[in-house]
């Protein structure tokens, strides 16, 4: 007989129909004469009632079937009498096909803290949050691609490993082959790459916008969706060393179509949550964040508010003068700290916000440069509980302007060349961001730290697993 899904056994309604379920146990409990297993197999949040009656099967010959075992059970589906449940099986046959010693299985009925968690990550995914978790980050994943496939963009593949860190977005990983005991040096004492895999430095990617602008000013509009390095040593709920950005680049975009499309795709990723994962963020709704669904459906009800940078200043300036107390100073100029983006968000607009042309100091060579020689066409999608979600900017098409911008920033462009030729032919208005997966995942999950929404988080001195 092949097997049901729980999730599928759940929307039945064929009683006395015979099904094989399998899965793992969660609970089990009953009295001497009948057995209850409660069966979860990944496929909802949801667990399958097993009811065992020991008349048919001897107690003593399912012993096996603890917390944590993982077992096939076939039997007829019958409405269920108890709560909580519409169907259940009564079983005629069960198979134990690998047992968990409930004195050293490491999940135990009780609720556990993330961090016990975060240390068997090897094992959290059969828990139920973070089952939740993970279905909701498949789940989101699939709506970004639905979403750009819809719109007609390409999923344009940029390399993980990268010979330029001109973005400069972050600290980079080396990849190297050298013998790292043997390390040659040139004679003026820098390293010597010219027998190492690639004869040059190479790093883990930052970032995959400077080929995805090569990918736009080809397909017209391209998006990328994959992994994302950097080596800073932050140890904080909201950054992560491995994580998944999605960017999309298109060709002949304005500043405010930009941020049409940023609202746009975070409103249909939340919305797509919403319609598609109910039971699921149900669950989390209960369990970890009680106005987790009313914050979604807030902002896939609001409009984002659109605000330049300048602006946002001079309210936290108002702020301070009425009393608030912030921990770092707000000047024109300062790069605004999360607590004044979180300000904004939650207190003053209770919206989101997207800020606008900021301070060309404190952002990205590539922004484009606004008329007052001051500020640059970038902007930052700021949300409720997670500040920055969204980086992105409309670039500087003009090759000369680009240029200067390099030259006074000292920006080593000698392995550019091929980015700067978008400039020299053909160069074309356009624009980009880029989405944080793992940001996106903490506010359709709920979830308080990064390194609970991805499966095997990678942050400074933890690579296990
Ligand atoms: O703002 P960032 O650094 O922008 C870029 O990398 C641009 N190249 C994007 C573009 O225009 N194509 O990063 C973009 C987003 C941030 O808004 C944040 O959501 C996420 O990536 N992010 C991180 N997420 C987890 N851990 C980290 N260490 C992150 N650093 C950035
Ligand atoms: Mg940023």
């Amino acid at each position: 007989m092949s097997r049901t899904k729980v999730q599928d056994a759940l929307q039945m309604t064929e009683y006395g129909k015979q099904i094989v379920v399998k899965g793992w146990v969660r609970t089990r409990r009953g009295n001497k004469n009948v057995g209850f297993i409660a069966l979860n197999d990944g496929s909802t949040i949801k667990n399958l009632q097993i009811v065992v009656d020991f008349a048919k099967i001897p107690e003593e010959s399912i012993k096996a079937v603890t917390t944590g075992a993982c077992i096939a059970a076939e039997g007829q589906l019958v409405k269920s009498e108890g709560k909580g449940q519409t169907v259940e099986v009564l079983a005629n046959k069960i198979e134990v096909y690998g047992t968990a010693d409930p004195e050293s299985y490491p999940l135990q009925k009780k609720g556990h803290s993330m961090e016990y968690l975060r240390e068997i990550a090897h094992l959290r995914p059969r828990t139920n949050t973070f089952g939740a978790v993970l279905r909701l980050r498949h789940n989101m994943a699939y709506a970004i691609h639905t979403y750009f496939h819809e719109h007609g963009f390409y999923y344009f593949h940029t390399p993980i490993i990268t010979g330029s860190d001109c973005e400069g977005a972050g600290q980079m990983f080396s990849v190297t082959t050298q013998d790292l005991s043997k390390i040659k040096f040139d004679e003026n004492g820098k390293v010597d790459y010219s027998d190492d895999f690639f004869g040059k430095p190479t790093s883990l990617t930052v970032s995959g916008q400077l080929e995805g602008e090569l990918g736009a000013t080809a397909l017209g509009a391209i998006y990328t969706f994959g992994p994302t390095f950097r080596a800073e040593n932050s140890n904080t709920p909201r950054h992560l060393a491995e994580f998944w950005m999605i960017e999309p680049e298109i060709a002949f975009m304005d500043l405010t179509e930009l941020m049409d499309l940023e609202e746009d795709f975070v409103k249909y990723c939340v919305r797509w949550a919403l319609d598609h994962c109910y039971d699921d963020l149900e669950f989390l709704n209960n369990m970890i964040d009680n106005s987790l669904i009313e914050r979604l459906k807030g902002v896939v009800n609001t409009q984002f508010k659109r605000l330049p940078y300048t602006e946002g200043v001079k309210i936290l300036e108002e702020a301070v003068k009425k009393g608030r107390k912030f921990e770092f100073p707000v000047y024109w100029g300062c790069d605004l700290a999360s607590e004044h983006e979180r300000y904004l968000v939650e207190e003053y607009f209770k919206c989101p916000v997207i800020m606008t042309d900021y301070p060309k100091e404190i952002k990205a060579f590539y922004m484009k440069q606004n008329t007052d020689g001051k500020t640059v066409q970038g902007t930052d999608v700021l949300f409720p509980q997670i500040g920055e979600i969204i980086g992105g900017s409309v670039r500087e098409e003009s090759y000369d302007k680009l240029m200067t911008r390099i030259e006074e920033l000292h920006i080593p462009m000698k392995d550019m060349w091929w980015y700067l030729d978008t400039r020299r032919y053909g160069s074309c208005p356009h624009a980009g961001f880029g989405l944080g997966f793992e940001r996106l995942m903490l506010f359709v999950t709920g979830m308080q730290n990064i390194r609970d929404v991805i499966p095997f988080p990678r942050t400074p001195k933890t690579a296990e697993f």
